[in-house]
C-alpha cells in the first residue's frame, strides 16, 4: 500500500474513518470491528474518529472505544496505526451537532479520548470545528499546551479556511500536522485550502471523500466521469474518487467511512490505483 505523510509518521495513503459505524443508522459492533480488522488487513495505518461519534446522548466516546477494541483485539499498538481522534463538537442525543472550543474543555476532552483509546498520548488530536463564541487562538492554544504537555503527539485542524491553517501552524510553532477539511468529487469548497496544504507540506485530509455516507452510494450515478474511468481502469468509481484525491497532491490521505468490510477493503485499493494524467485532468474538470 502506497504510503504518506502526517507530521512525523508515515501512515497508508487510504485511512478509515470511523463515523459511519457510531452515528444514526450504524451496524451491530460485531460489524462494526469486523470492518475495522478488514482495514487493518489491507494495511490500512490511519483510523479517524472523535470523541462526537456516537448517536445517544451518554454515549460520548463510542467510536474511539470501538476502535480501541478492535486493535486491541488484534494485539496493533499506537506504534502500528495512528488513531486520529478529535474534539470540540459534542452531540446531545438529539441528532444535532454543537460545538465547544473553549481552552480548558478542549483540555479535558483529549485526555478523556486518551483513556478511551487506552494510549499514553494521542497520536493525532484534531480541533473538530471552530467554535464562533471563543477566538479561534484560545482553542489552538489548548492545542499547543497539549502537545507541550506531551498528551498529543501531534496536532491537527478541521473545517477551517485558509486564515486559520495559518493562525494555527503559527500558534504551534510550525507544528501543524493535518489539516480535515470536506473534499470530494461533488464537494470542492476546499480546493484553495488544499493546495495551500501543498504548498506548507501539511498533511490534508478530505472529509466525506466519497460525497457523504447518504450521498455515496449515488457517486456513480452523478459523476459520469469518474464513473467512465472506473469502466477504463476495471476499477469501481469509489477507488477512482479516491486515487482522484490522492493525485491532487503527496499531502492528501482520504478517509473513507466504511460500515461493511468490503467498502474498506474496495477502497484501500485506490492508494494502488495510477490514473493518467489525462484521466486525472477529466476528473477535475468534471
Ligand atoms: N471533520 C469533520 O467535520 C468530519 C465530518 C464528516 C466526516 N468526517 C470523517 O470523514 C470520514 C469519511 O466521511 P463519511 O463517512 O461521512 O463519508 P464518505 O467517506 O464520503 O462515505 C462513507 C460511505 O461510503 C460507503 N463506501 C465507502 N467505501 C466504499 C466502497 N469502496 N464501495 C461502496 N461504498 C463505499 C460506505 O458504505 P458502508 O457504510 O455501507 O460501508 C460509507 O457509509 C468519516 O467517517 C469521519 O471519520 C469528518
Amino acid at each position: 500500500m502506497q504510503q504518506r505523510t502526517i507530521g512525523d509518521r508515515s501512515v497508508s495513503a487510504i485511512g478509515l474513518g470511523g463515523m459511519p459505524m457510531s452515528i444514526e443508522g450504524r451496524p451491530d459492533e460485531a460489524r462494526s470491528v469486523a470492518t475495522i480488522h478488514a482495514a487493518l488487513d489491507a494495511g490500512v495505518t490511519l483510523i479517524d474518529t472523535a470523541d462526537a461519534y456516537h448517536r445517544d446522548a451518554g454515549e460520548v466516546g463510542h467510536n474511539e472505544s470501538l476502535i480501541a477494541r478492535a486493535l486491541r483485539e488484534r494485539g496493533a499498538g499506537p506504534d502500528e496505526v495512528l488513531v486520529a481522534t478529535k474534539g470540540g463538537h459534542l452531540r446531545p442525543g438529539d441528532g444535532s451537532w454543537t460545538k465547544n472550543g473553549r481552552p480548558e474543555y478542549l483540555k479535558e476532552a483529549a485526555k478523556a479520548s486518551a483513556k478511551r483509546l487506552g494510549v499514553e498520548a494521542i497520536g493525532l488530536y484534531q480541533f473538530h470545528r471552530p467554535d464562533p463564541d471563543v477566538p479561534y487562538a484560545d482553542s489552538i492554544g489548548a492545542l499547543r499546551d497539549l502537545l507541550d504537555e506531551g498528551v498529543i503527539l501531534a496536532a491537527g485542524i478541521s473545517n477551517a479556511d485558509i486564515a486559520q491553517i495559518d493562525e494555527a501552524n503559527e500558534i504551534l510553532g510550525g507544528r501543524l500536522a493535518s489539516v480535515q477539511n470536506q473534499f470530494s468529487p461533488r464537494f470542492r469548497s476546499s480546493e484553495g485550502e488544499l493546495e495551500h496544504c501543498a504548498k506548507l507540506g501539511v498533511a490534508f485530509l478530505p472529509w466525506s471523500p466519497l460525497g457523504g455516507i447518504r450521498n455515496a452510494p449515488e457517486l456513480g450515478s452523478r459523476h459520469a466521469a469518474f464513473n467512465e474511468v472506473a469502466a477504463e481502469t476495471g476499477t469501481s468509481v469509489y477507488q477512482v474518487a479516491l486515487a482522484w484525491q490522492l493525485a491532487l497532491a503527496p499531502v492528501v490521505v482520504p478517509i473513507p467511512g466504511a460500515s461493511r468490510p468490503e467498502s474498506i477493503r474496495d477502497s484501500a485499493g485506490a492508494a494502488d490505483l495510477e490514473l493518467t494524467p489525462a484521466q486525472i485532468a477529466r476528473l477535475s474538470a468534471a
